[in-house]
C-alpha cells in the first residue's frame, strides 16, 4: 500500500511542540486509519492489504512490542480475547526466552510504530526462525519489520516527530481493534462480538469525539494545580488498565516525575503503602469496570490522595473525583481511547509547566535500534 506523508505533516505549524500538534491531529490520523476498512452496514471490516485466506489456520496470537506499542498490544489482546481468540502479549525483549513452543498456527504480531525497534525486530526474527506466521502492525511502509514479516498491516497515522508516541498509539489501537474483528469473522473457533455494529459505528465517529476532547479538555488547568508532588499513580481495570499504564508512561517520559500505572485491584496489594496526600491518583473510570475502579480509588482517597478521574459525564467516577476530565459517552472501547487523549494532554501540559524538553525528552530516543 502507498501512504502519503505530505509536507504539512512534518512542520510544527502554529503549535508550540510537535507533541501538541500530533495530539490535535488525531481526528485526521484516526480518520485515515479507519478509511475504507469498515463495511457500510457496520457488520464487518475489510483490511485490504491482507490477502484473502492469510489468516486461515491461525490458532493463537502472540503480540510482541515495546513501550507505548506494548500498551496498544495489551488492548489488542483484550479485543481478541473478547472474540474467543487465544492470545498472549510479550515484551519484545523477553520473547525469545519466554514464548515457549510456537508453530505455523501461531500468528506473531510485532506492533511497532517505527518498524525499527531492535528488541521488536529480534522477537520477529525469533518467530520467523521458529516457523510462526508473522504479521507486523506498523506505521512505516518499507520499514525493516514490514520487510521481514510475512504480512504487514499499516496504521496510517502519518509521520510522528515527538519522541512521546501519541497519534501512533491511538491508530495502533484502532488498527488492532479492526484486526480482531477480522479474525473474529475468519477463524472457525472465534465468535464475532454481539455489539459489532455499535463498536464500528463508534469507531467511525472517533475523529469527531477526539475533536471534542482536544477542544474542551481541562487538562491544562489541572496541570497548573498539580505540580511538585512526590509521585503520580494511574489505575484502571481491564482495558482501562492499559490506558492507565500508557498514561503513566507518557507522564514519566516527558515530565520526569515519578509516575506508575497499576491494575486498580492491585493497589491494596502493595502500592497503597506509597499513597499519601502528596501522591495524586489518576483513575481511568471508563467501561463496565469503572465502578470497581472507583472502589479502589476510594482506598487511596481515604489516605489523603487527590483523585483525578477520567470518564464520561455522570459516570461512576465523577462523584469520586476531586477533578474530573470528561470523555464523550460512546462505546467503552472508544471511551478508553478518548481517556488516553485526555491523559496525553495532562502529561503535555504538566511537562510544559515544568519547562521540560517535550519533543526530545532526556535519555530517550524515538526509535531504539540497540537491544
Ligand atoms: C522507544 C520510544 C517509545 C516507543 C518505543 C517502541 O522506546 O521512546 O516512545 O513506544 O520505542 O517504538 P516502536 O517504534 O517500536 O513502536
Amino acid at each position: 500500500e502507498r501512504v502519503d506523508w505530505n509536507s504539512e505533516e512534518v512542520g510544527k505549524g502554529t503549535f508550540d511542540h510537535f507533541m501538541l500538534k500530533e495530539i490535535h491531529s488525531q481526528p485526521a490520523s484516526l480518520g485515515k486509519t479507519t478509511r475504507g476498512r469498515i463495511a457500510d452496514d457496520k457488520r464487518g471490516v475489510r483490511l485490504e492489504e491482507l490477502d484473502t485466506g492469510v489468516l486461515d489456520g491461525v490458532a493463537d496470537v502472540h503480540f510482541v512490542a515495546c513501550g507505548t506499542s506494548y500498551h496498544a498490544a495489551l488492548i489488542g489482546a483484550r479485543m481478541l480475547s473478547d472474540v474467543g481468540v487465544r492470545t498472549r502479549v510479550f515484551r519484545a525483549s523477553e520473547y525469545a526466552k519466554t514464548a515457549g513452543p510456537v508453530s505455523e498456527t501461531t500468528l506473531v504480531v510485532p506492533v511497532t510504530q517505527s518498524g525499527e525497534t531492535a528488541d521488536t525486530l529480534s522477537a520477529l526474527r525469533t518467530a520467523n526462525e521458529r516457523g510462526a506466521a508473522t504479521m507486523t502492525v506498523t506505521n512505516v511502509v518499507g520499514s525493516t519489520a514490514a520487510r521481514e514479516a510475512d504480512e504487514s498491516l499499516f496504521i496510517r497515522a502519518g509521520p510522528e516527530i515527538g519522541v512521546a508516541a501519541t497519534k501512533t498509539f491511538t491508530s495502533q489501537v484502532v488498527t488492532l481493534t479492526l484486526l480482531a474483528q477480522q479474525l473474529a469473522a475468519d477463524l472457525p473457533g472465534a465468535t464475532p462480538r454481539d455489539d459489532l455494529p455499535e463498536l464500528l459505528t463508534a469507531l467511525e465517529r472517533i475523529p469527531e469525539h477526539v475533536e471534542q476532547v482536544v477542544t474542551s479538555s481541562r487538562a491544562s488547568d489541572l496541570a497548573t494545580r498539580l505540580l511538585e508532588y512526590d509521585a503520580y499513580f494511574f489505575i484502571g481495570r481491564g482495558m482501562s488498565q492499559s490506558v492507565a499504564l500508557e498514561g503513566a508512561l507518557k507522564f514519566k517520559e516527558i515530565t520526569y516525575e515519578h509516575a506508575e500505572g497499576f491494575a486498580a485491584g492491585q493497589l491494596k496489594h502493595g502500592p497503597l503503602a506509597l499513597v499519601t496526600p502528596e501522591t495524586p491518583v489518576v483513575g481511568v473510570f471508563t467501561g463496565e469496570e469503572a465502578g470497581q475502579t472507583v472502589t479502589n480509588a476510594m482506598e487511596a482517597r481515604t489516605r489523603g490522595a487527590e483523585i483525578i478521574g477520567v470518564g464520561p459525564a455522570g459516570g461512576p467516577g465523577e462523584a469520586a473525583s476531586d477533578i474530573y476530565l470528561t470523555v464523550p459517552d460512546t462505546h467503552p472501547v472508544c471511551q478508553n481511547l478518548l481517556a488516553n487523549v485526555q491523559l496525553q494532554l495532562f502529561a503535555y501540559h504538566t511537562a510544559k509547566e515544568l519547562d521540560r524538553s517535550i519533543d526530545k525528552p532526556r535519555n530517550l530516543a524515538k526509535s531504539v535500534t540497540v537491544q
